[in-house]
């Protein structure tokens, strides 16, 4: 068996009956658990309780963080059809392709502004080596990690970075430390970067590219705890230290302003072991030396109920969706948890806390390589994808970039190819809805959550995060868990003169509804109606759907 990954259980939380989300605080499901219970104890009635209607109140006159757009980023590993059929075709394939990559994928990532992508892996980063992917003709290695497949190393360096290009995206690189050493990866980052004519530059030079590339992000190592190389957190911080030291960015435009910010592994769950490695390199962070530094520390959590993952993604029952949600919902915590740790050794929050695999994670679709990871994703995946970007927007000030896993064809998808064709997911179409929040500064929403039930889960009904454009244009975003029942939404607005609202809605008959490449729009964002009546806002958000509101004033 290539594939086996096995983690440690994740830990359920109980939601109370009822939820009232106070604020944008990172800490705001645990305060709506609290008021819920308070105001039970006291034998409260909440408003609208058990009817399909509830209250919102926004301030729009208040700014919270700045969601940052490296939220929205994406995840492309060497792994089933992630790169090779899914960006990669070759430049003598029938696919329409520019350079090899191909355009129809191009195009649709263009369309939901990619802020950055991070490449090689996941797992294949500690087994990859950049010298095998340059030049002329490419060495032709295997790919243990992910079914076994040989690796053709087509896709290197400059097709990465040329991919960039094309979708206007900055690199995130995760550089081998589990299989590599630090001069190699010094070395790569010479070779990309120096503008000097060292003999690394012109080597890149003759390989096509004589200007100095852009590097935004450096992760160093990848699960280092697990398959990066089963470290302790003394002996990773040992690695991350001599890394950070010795593999420099040295573009010119990226010495005082806009500095490849560099990303440690951090935790894989809420339980110990993930608290003590937090702790371990945070405590090191808060007296670290000139000699190295971090600016980011990585998080990745999947959702997956348990392993090894056994939910279908296409064909599921309700107990499935709603196991699934509550499942994601433990993000909220999970943040929540080491965000803490790291306010202990960085009050001022220097560190960002990167999500940088996230996602639902499925049993393989029957016939597919179960190395591959090849999953449906479908109307689940796009409430699951709504109510985790707007957890990491309420912790805007600590979680400032994100990376679902993965964008192409590997688990949770933005794309979906087989040869010639290709088809766009639902969460494909939430990352489309959500560009206004890229960069956008969040506003406190205050809102009565609801309940939704199914067998022995609650969840809350109703989500949202409301935030200012650049240009100060007021938005919302509303999701609507409930996979039955309809919900009649009134925003009370405050700081705003509102003239009219108007927006789009994702939702689809049932459930686990996909598109495909017969039915390649069964999903798609459409226009919603929404009344403004003095300073309220009205609408109805349709069961299981994902909204976005934007208001004229
Ligand atoms: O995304 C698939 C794999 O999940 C990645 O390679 C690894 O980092 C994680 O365990």
């Amino acid at each position: 068996m290539f594939f086996s990954h096995r983690r440690g259980s994740i830990v359920g939380r109980r939601f109370a009956p009822t939820f009232v989300v106070l604020a944008h605080t990172g800490s705001s499901v645990i305060r709506a658990l609290l008021c819920g219970l308070i105001l039970m104890a006291m034998g409260a009635t909440l408003p609208f309780a058990d009817a399909q209607k509830l209250e919102m109140s926004v301030d729009v006159s208040k700014d919270g963080a700045k969601i940052d757009r490296n939220i929205f980023g994406q995840f492309a590993e060497h792994l089933g059809h992630g790169v090779y059929e899914g960006i990669w075709v070759g430049p003598d394939s029938k696919i329409p392709n520019t350079r090899g990559i191909r355009r129809d994928v191009v195009e649709a990532l263009k369309a939901i502004h990619v802020p950055n992508v991070r490449w090689p892996g996941g797992c294949f980063a500690d087994e990859f080596h950049w010298r095998n992917g340059i030049g002329s003709p490419r060495t032709v290695t295997l790919n243990p990690n992910w079914g076994g497949v040989m690796e053709p190393n087509s896709f290197g360096t400059h097709e990465f970075m040329d991919f960039l290009d094309q979708i206007g995206a900055e690199a995130y690189l995760s550089v081998n430390v589990g299989s590599g050493t630090p001069r190699e990866a010094s070395e790569w980052l010479e070779y990309l970067t120096t503008a000097q004519p060292t003999t690394l530059a012109k080597e890149r030079a003759a390989n096509g590219h004589p200007a100095p590339y852009r590097i935004g992000f450096l992760g160093i190592g990848n699960e280092s705890w697990d398959c990066g190389g089963n470290m302790t957190p003394d002996y990773y911080l040992s690695q991350l230290k001599i890394y950070s030291r010795f593999v420099r960015n040295f573009n010119p435009a990226q010495q005082d302003k806009q500095q490849m910010l560099k990303i440690a592994v951090g935790p894989g769950g809420g339980e110990l072991r993930w608290t003590e490695w937090t702790e371990a390199i945070m405590k090191a962070y808060q007296h670290h030396s000139w000699s190295w530094d971090m600016n980011g520390l990585s998080m990745h959590s999947y959702t997956v109920v348990r392993w090894p993952p056994s939910f279908k993604s296409v064909g599921f029952t309700e107990a499935e969706y709603s196991q699934i949600l509550k499942s994601t919902l433990e993000m909220e915590d999970l943040i929540t948890k080491h965000s803490a740790i790291m306010d202990k050794y960085d009050p001022e929050k220097k560190v960002a806390l990167v999500v940088d695999e996230w996602g639902a994670w499925y049993d393989p679709l029957p016939g597919s390589n179960p190395g591959f990871l090849v999953q449906q994703n479908s109307l689940r995946d796009a409430v699951l994808a709504a109510l985790n970007l707007n957890i990491f927007a309420r912790h805007a000030d600590r979680v400032r970039m994100a990376n679902i896993a993965q964008m192409i064809n590997v688990l949770q998808a933005m794309i979906i190819t087989d040869k010639e064709k290709m088809v766009l997911t639902p969460t494909y179409y939430v990352f489309k809805m959500y560009l206004p929040f890229q960069d956008a500064t969040l506003v406190p929403v205050s809102f009565d959550a609801g309940t939704y039930t199914h067998d022995k889960i609650t969840l809350p009904r109703v989500d949202a995060i409301a935030a200012k454009d650049k240009a100060g244009k007021f938005w919302l975003e509303l999701t609507n868990v409930d996979p039955n029942e309809p919900v009649e939404i009134e925003v009370t607005l405050a700081g705003i003169s509102a003239k009219s609202a108007t927006g789009e809605t994702l939702t689809a008959p049932k459930v686990d509804a996909v598109n495909t490449f017969d039915a390649p729009h069964t999903l798609q964002p459409k226009p919603i109606s929404a009344k403004v009546q003095g300073d309220k806002l009205v609408l109805k958000l349709e069961p299981k759907s994902v909204t976005v509101i934007s208001v004229e004033q």
